[in-house]
């Protein structure tokens, strides 16, 4: 996975429950399965109700997607496609923003701190970024949760910044410094 002037992501990782690999246009019934699901769409933004024509655009947006811009990973659990964790690059700041979605029958297992955790160590080992930072939606505790179990930290609290569905929410910023990073314990990579 090229990205510019700076050096290259790998294409999979492996992780002890998942394989991480780059999507492909025949993943569009995989991501349909989990993404018809109202509660996946909850507090992310793409149009509700889900069809399957939506998941053929999906899978080709991240195709398509310049990885010199935003770096983007299927989660493939035995052979199926249940999820993605992507990471938009600025290389202007030094920064790389994290998102990610998973199926909802594999909630509660902590696949997504175990995959998202792999994609921040190759992030910080292989990019030349001083932080790593995610948004969340003030009400998406399932996801704050995951950031702070990855070592983030909370840095702001933006009020009724986000509207989606009819919904104003809050939105949380969370962030993770190169020397956190370092001091991170290497059990957050485990399951
Ligand atoms: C965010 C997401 C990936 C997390 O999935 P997950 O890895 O299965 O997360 P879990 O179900 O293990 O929940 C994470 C934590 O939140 C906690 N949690 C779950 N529901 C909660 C609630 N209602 N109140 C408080 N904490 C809650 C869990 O207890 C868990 O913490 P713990 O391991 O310390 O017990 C998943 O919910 C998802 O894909 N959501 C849809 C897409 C999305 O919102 N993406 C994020 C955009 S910012």
């Amino acid at each position: 996975m090229t990205t510019g002037d700076w050096p290259p992501l790998p294409e999979t990782i492996h992780t002890p429950r998942l394989l991480l690999r780059q999507f492909s246009l025949a993943d569009a019934e995989d991501v349909f399965a989990y993404r018809r699901d109202p509660e996946v769409g909850r507090f992310i933004p793409f149009r509700q109700p889900f069809e399957r024509r939506h998941a053929d655009v999906f899978v080709a947006t991240q195709v398509l997607a310049d990885p010199c811009e935003r770096c983007v990973w299927a989660l493939e659990q035995k052979g199926q496609v249940v999820g993605g964790v992507s990471l938009e690059l600025d290389r202007r700041m030094a920064r790389a923003e994290l998102g990610y979605e998973l199926a909802r029958w594999l909630w509660g297992r902590g696949l997504m701190v175990e995959a998202a955790s792999a994609v921040i160590d190759q992030a910080f080992d292989r990019l030349p970024i001083i932080k790593l930072t995610a948004t969340a939606t003030a009400p998406n505790v399932r996801s704050t949760r995951v950031l702070e179990k990855l070592g983030m930290r909370r840095e702001a609290l933006l009020r009724q910044h986000w509207v989606h569905e009819g919904r104003v929410l809050d939105e949380v910023r969370y962030g993770l410094l190169r020397e956190e990073w370092k001091e991170l314990p290497a059990a957050n990579s485990e399951p």
